[in-house]
């Protein structure tokens, strides 16, 4: 991608946070305890958090999945739209991102509404459909990219007709299109898309975004 893009990118991204993320409401102090836990900085962007709370509350959402916590910036986010009584099941592989995630919870003030599950998510979300868990109203799929088509299905088997499925980082720098990739990220993404492509029970879009983290996508499908 060229520079000069790629700075207009993140100087727009910080101009409409700046004007539309109030100080405080945003959750600033998460990113510096991740970075002093040395956790990547790889969470939505601000503005991508946002559009998230927004997604949930649009849909009046009570229970949200999250497949994928880190530090749980994205949580905070999907937690602080839900009502009193909403939850959010969140997983994660790393021990240490949990209780960097756990933390940043706490302090905010959200922890009562999330429940993290630590382990391989095709073993909490197998769990999750072992114990007759509730449907979720909105799934945001963001573990390892390779895992996508397996958290695919068992996201519709936790859905109910009107849930939401979003799954990050589905354009990576455009890398998506190439179908010899050797990297197992691209053709997880890949293989999703074909799953998505024949599944009847799905009606997805695709969102590219620009932005602080360079070039890369949503998919957002609904449950029919
Ligand atoms: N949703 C977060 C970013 C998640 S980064 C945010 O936007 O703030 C991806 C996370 O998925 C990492 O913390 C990684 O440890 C976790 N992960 C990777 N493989 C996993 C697996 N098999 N099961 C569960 N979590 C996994
Ligand atoms: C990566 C993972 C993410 O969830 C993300 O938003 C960006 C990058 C990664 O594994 O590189
Ligand atoms: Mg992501």
């Amino acid at each position: 991608m060229p520079k000069k893009a790629k700075k207009i990118w993140k100087q727009v991204d910080q101009y409409f946070s700046d004007a539309l993320i109030a100080p405080g409401e945003g959750f600033d102090s998460a990113l510096e305890e991740n970075r002093k836990a040395n956790l990547p900085s790889i969470d939505v962007t601000a503005l991508q958090g946002k559009f998230l709370e927004l997604l949930v509350r649009a849909t009046r959402t009570r229970r949200v999945l999250e497949i994928g916590t880190l530090g749980g910036y994205s949580t905070l986010w999907l937690a602080r739209a839900l009502p009193d009584d909403g939850l959010v099941v969140t997983l994660e592989l790393e021990s240490h991102h949990a209780a960097v995630a756990k933390k940043n919870l706490e302090a905010a003030g959200l922890a009562d509404r999330v429940e993290l599950r630590i382990g391989r998510a095709a073993d909490t979300l197998a769990a999750l459909v072992n114990e007759r868990a509730a449907p979720f109203d909105f799934i945001f799929i963001d573990a390892d990219k390779s895992g996508y088509p397996e958290y695919l299905r068992w996201s519709i088997e936790l859905s109910h007709p009107g849930t939401l499925i979003i799954a990050d980082n589905v354009v990576r720098d455009g890398e998506v299109i190439d179908p010899a990739s050797p990297d197992p990220n691209i053709q997880g993404v890949r293989r999703f898309t074909e799953l998505i492509a024949v599944e009847p029970r799905l009606s997805t879009t695709v969102l590219q975004t620009v932005g602080m983290k360079g070039y890369d996508g949503f998919a957002i499908s609904v449950v029919l």
